[in-house]
């Protein structure tokens, strides 16, 4: 999906929700783009609070709109965050891999960009390896 429109509407998607996010405490703002399996985009952002325990990253937020508007299958997803050009890229944190995982299959793409674009990609699989998902508890 590398320089596809797909990949641009994500970007713009994530990025328009990053701008929205509301992160006062760590100043690190990050939005999230999840392309479902009816075709629609569906973004979200990090929304802190004062409670910090009681934050939620973008991908949460993302998969949230998805799931309410009735999609179950992340086709990829785009996380954006961080400074342009940062050594670190903002990879999803571990609580966001195993929620991607619920609607993702080890092959889905995971991308992650910085607000100047696109940094890296990874399936699934390489972020989270050997995962506990649905399957599981197909008995
Ligand atoms: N954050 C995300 O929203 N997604 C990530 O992939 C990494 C971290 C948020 C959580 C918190 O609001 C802020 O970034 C700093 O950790």
């Amino acid at each position: 999906m590398t320089d596809t429109p797909e990949l641009a509407h994500l970007i713009e998607a994530a990025r328009a929700a990053r701008e929205n996010a509301h992160a006062p405490y760590s100043k690190f703002k990050v939005g999230a783009a999840i392309l479902g399996e009816s075709g629609r985009i569906f973004a979200g952002c990090n929304v802190e609070n004062a409670a910090y325990p009681q934050g939620q990253c973008a991908e949460s937020s993302a998969i949230g709109a998805m799931v309410t508007a009735g999609d179950r299958r992340i086709l990829a997803i785009l996380v954006m965050g961080g400074e342009t050009g940062a050594e670190d890229i903002c990879t999803p944190c571990g609580g966001c891999r195993q929620r991607i995982r619920e609607f993702a299959t080890p092959e889905t793409p995971i991308h992650i960009c910085d607000p100047a674009g696109l940094r890296r990609s990874f399936p699934l699989e390489t972020l989270l390896p050997e995962s506990f998902g649905p399957t599981n508890l197909a008995f």
